[in-house]
């Protein structure tokens, strides 16, 4: 990855006027303080800013609330299929945002009636989730995974639990017979997907996804069962074998990684925060309100690559050429100065952009089964180990070096053993 961050050199690519004071929108130091380069970027270019991605790919930052509730609520200019990108002949093969910027034939590339029809099925095949029943199953998955490392007094809570949690879920969800290794493997081979590490191969890992999410669609047509992956295969629009692959995929992908970081960001704030009284007694603030606080100042999906514009247009006073690439600046936008002029960023209500907005937005009801296993995670654990304590000064915090993604790299604990 380059390096970068709020003192990274501005960049232009060449011949690119447009992209003149550009700042790359990768790196480990831009990870640690994104909120900062977010305000240095809208004081020197308002709410459109000009970035490179990795590589120095030319792209547009957009980081006020009203623009990106504009370009997600107008498919007609600002479209998904990645195809549209000008920037291709630019990009290598082993270029690593391919996994999700590359298109693919699942429902997060799709467009107009073909993207309502694909997005209509996830939604019949989540709502036939019971809430309670789903409640139910990460309370146990919780207990388990805490049992095996409730003994020891101390663990690192991002791999031992926060990933862990949602994964067992989205797989039970989806009918997938869990194992141990097999889960874990999904586990990784997602993130690295999403960030990959030195040495890492991003579009391999994915390809093990698939070839996994492929096995589990063949086992389901030959035997159903009262699972997600069951009802995207009997829905009456017809979903070929090969579309259920590449939607369960996105759903899959989409559960995990956003709600494990949603757990650990909420398990952050609550160690670092006297507002949050661990034991939750007291009268102070709640689990509740430290998922939402989460969702305004530290959303799991900081960065959403991204829309495409169809033709020449404008955008937050910029000129956008057909083609141009827009990130949708998620959490630069839930902080807009203009929504909270006071400099006070509220948790009151749920008018944030974390689930992104218009025909793309998270569908309907995902972001309340996320909620459920969000929840339930953060409140068992704190439940089982009430006196639970960072193990480091959260100074020694260090967030994963990902554009997508606002996660903790480890959260290691201590908390008084509990013998079984
Ligand atoms: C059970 C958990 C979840 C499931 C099953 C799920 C599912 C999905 C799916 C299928 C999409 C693709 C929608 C499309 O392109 O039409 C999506 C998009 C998205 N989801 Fe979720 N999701 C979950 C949790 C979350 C969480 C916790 C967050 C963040 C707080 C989140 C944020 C988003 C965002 C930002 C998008 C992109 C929308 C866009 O392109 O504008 N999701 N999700």
């Amino acid at each position: 990855m380059t390096d970068a961050g709020t003192s990274a050199p501005h960049a232009a690519p060449p011949g690119c006027p447009a992209h003149a004071g550009a700042v790359r929108l990768a790196g480990l130091e831009y990870q640690q303080t994104p909120s900062q380069l977010y305000r240095t970027l809208r004081r020197e270019h308002g709410s459109v800013a000009p970035v490179l991605l990795d590589g120095d790919i030319p792209a547009w930052l957009v980081l006020g609330y009203s623009e990106v509730s504009y370009v997600t609520g107008h498919d007609e200019l600002f479209a998904r299929d990645s195809r549209r990108w000008n920037q291709w002949e630019n990009i290598a093969s082993d270029w690593p945002l391919l996994p999700f910027v590359g298109y693919q034939p699942s429902v997060l590339f799709t467009e107009g009636a073909e993207h309502r029809r694909r997005a209509g099925v996830i939604t019949e095949a989540l709502s036939g989730v019971d809430q309670f029943e789903l409640a139910r199953e990460c309370e146990q998955i919780a207990d388990r995974l805490i049992t095996s490392f409730a003994g020891s007094g101390q663990t690192e809570l991002m791999s031992a639990y926060a990933h862990a949690l949602p994964m067992r879920a989205a797989v039970q969800m989806c009918g997938m017979p869990h194992t141990g290794t097999d889960t874990q493997r999904l586990v990784d081979d997602l993130r690295i997907s999403l960030d990959a590490a030195e040495g890492d191969d991003p579009v391999a890992a994915y390809g093990r996804v698939g070839e996994r999410i492929q096995q589990l669609v063949k086992d389901k047509r030959e035997k159903p069962g009262p699972d997600v992956t069951s009802r995207m295969l009997q829905h009456p629009a017809g979903l070929t074998d090969e579309e259920v692959v590449q939607d369960l995929i996105s759903v899959i992908a989409a559960a995990q990684q956003p709600t494990a970081n949603w757990i650990c960001n909420t398990l952050r704030l609550l160690l670092t925060d006297e507002r949050f009284a661990l034991n939750v007694s007291g009268g102070r603030l709640s689990v509740g309100e430290a998922l939402n606080e989460v969702l305004w100042l530290d959303t799991p999906t900081q960065n959403f690559i991204g829309r495409w514009a169809v033709r020449d247009t404008q955008l937050g006073g910029r000129q956008i050429r057909a083609g141009d690439c827009l990130v949708l600046g998620l959490a630069a936008a839930n902080t807009d100065p203009q929504i909270w002029p006071d400099g006070h960023v509220g948790s009151e209500n749920a008018a944030h952009l974390s689930f992104s907005n218009g025909e793309h937005r998270c569908p309907y009801p995902a972001p309340l089964l996320a909620d459920v296993i969000a929840r339930t995670a953060v409140e068992t654990l704190l439940e089982r180990l009430p006196d639970l304590v960072l193990a480091v000064d959260p100074e020694e915090l260090t967030w994963r070096p990902s554009i997508w993604m606002r996660g903790l790299t480890s959260l290691p604990v201590r908390f008084t053993p509990v013998v079984q």
